[in-house]
């Protein structure tokens, strides 16, 4: 039986390009070293789009792979939406673009900027979406070309960011399985602490803002740390209480992929075991809206996630924007 009050998840795919970037090549870029990185951030290798290869082209493989996986064609699909700050261009959407290539003919498209709470605010939207009633199958995909908005001269930023896509089919929940609750949040006064701050309308592109590198990523990183242990473990104590549960129900840890140093004091002060978190960054650096989903797939495929475990995603990121959902997988 169909439980239409919320949604579960029937499939998940990850995509990540080919080329790695490892520590030791940024050592060459900037005055940086491998043992700093790890100890820092805990990344030690993220991955590099192709020149030809935009965000659209790494979600669209993503996407197919959670089709396939929940055994859903993309002509059954009702909504797709895709998570991203690097869309290909700024028009048409990116979710147009993996639209039309996935064949996806009766789905509504909508791409969503909440940076790296992206994929939790996109669930969100898709959970009530399903509620409705009116739309049965959603895509959600998280998928970023950070690569293209980082400043390789940067040390500060070029050390954390990767390319990647994670992808999640939605559809009405069965049984007791589901998201069980979602919690979200912002605080737009933190609006500087991680900006692209040219290229739209307020400084639009021009040789001033190229010659003055403001098209790349700027980071007050150890502001943006507090932050980040603080939101994230607020929201996920509310998501937590919203859906009844307590601690030691939950089963995995699905933390957004920003610094392991993060991700660890977060989850100690939840009161939780270290070895219930799913950790990807080693290999993936943070890929923004990408690194929930793909984490999540990639916990999944290897079968730690299993079915009828709880599963506790949070995530944080630039706006800011915060979020945390608990799911019956
Ligand atoms: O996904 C969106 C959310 N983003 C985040 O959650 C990122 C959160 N922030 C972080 O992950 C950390 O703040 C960083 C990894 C970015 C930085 O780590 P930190 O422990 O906060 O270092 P710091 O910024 O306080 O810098 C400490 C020192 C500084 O040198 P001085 O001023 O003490 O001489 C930096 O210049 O480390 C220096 N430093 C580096 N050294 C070697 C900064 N970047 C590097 C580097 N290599 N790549």
């Amino acid at each position: 039986m169909h439980n239409l009050l919320r949604a579960s998840i029937y499939g998940t795919g990850a995509y990540l390009p080919e080329r790695i970037l490892d520590n030791d090549a940024l050592e060459q870029m900037v005055d940086t070293d491998d043992a700093w990185i790890r100890e820092r951030t805990g990344i030690r290798e993220r991955r590099i789009a192709h020149a030809k290869e935009a965000t659209a082209d790494l979600a669209e493989q993503a996407a197919r792979t959670a089709l396939e996986r929940a055994g859903i064609e993309a002509s059954a699909l009702d909504l797709i939406i895709l998570a991203t700050v690097t869309p290909d261009q700024w028009v048409p959407p990116a979710s147009c673009i993996l639209q039309h290539r996935l064949g996806a003919k009766k789905a509504a498209a909508f791409d969503l900027n909440a940076a790296c709470s992206g994929f939790l605010y996109s669930i969100a939207v898709a959970n009530q979406m399903i509620a409705s009633g009116n739309f049965r199958y959603v895509l959600v995909v998280g998928a970023e070309t950070l690569s293209r908005v980082i400043d390789y001269t940067d040390r500060n930023t070029c050390i954390l960011f990767g390319d990647g896509a994670g992808a999640a089919l939605l559809g009405p929940a069965r049984g007791d399985e589901g998201i069980l609750a979602i919690n979200l949040g912002a605080d737009g006064g933190g609006g500087d602490l991680i900006q692209i701050p040219a290229g739209g309308s307020r400084q639009p592109p021009s040789h001033q803002t190229i010659e003055q590198r403001l098209h790349f990523v700027q980071m007050k990183g150890n502001e943006v740390f507090k932050l980040a242990v603080r939101s994230m473990l607020s929201s996920a104590d509310a998501a937590m209480a919203q859906a009844g549960l307590e601690r030691a129900d939950i089963d995995w840890v699905v933390p957004h992929q920003a610094n392991l140093r993060i991700i660890r004091a977060m989850v100690q002060r939840l009161g939780l075991e270290q070895s219930r978190i799913i950790i990807t960054l080693d290999r993936h650096g943070n890929t923004s809206a990408a690194s929930v989903p793909l984490a999540l797939a990639e916990a999944i495929a290897q079968g730690k996630i299993a079915k009828g475990q709880t599963v506790l995603l949070t995530g944080f990121g630039a706006g800011l924007t915060w979020g945390s959902a608990v799911i019956r997988y």
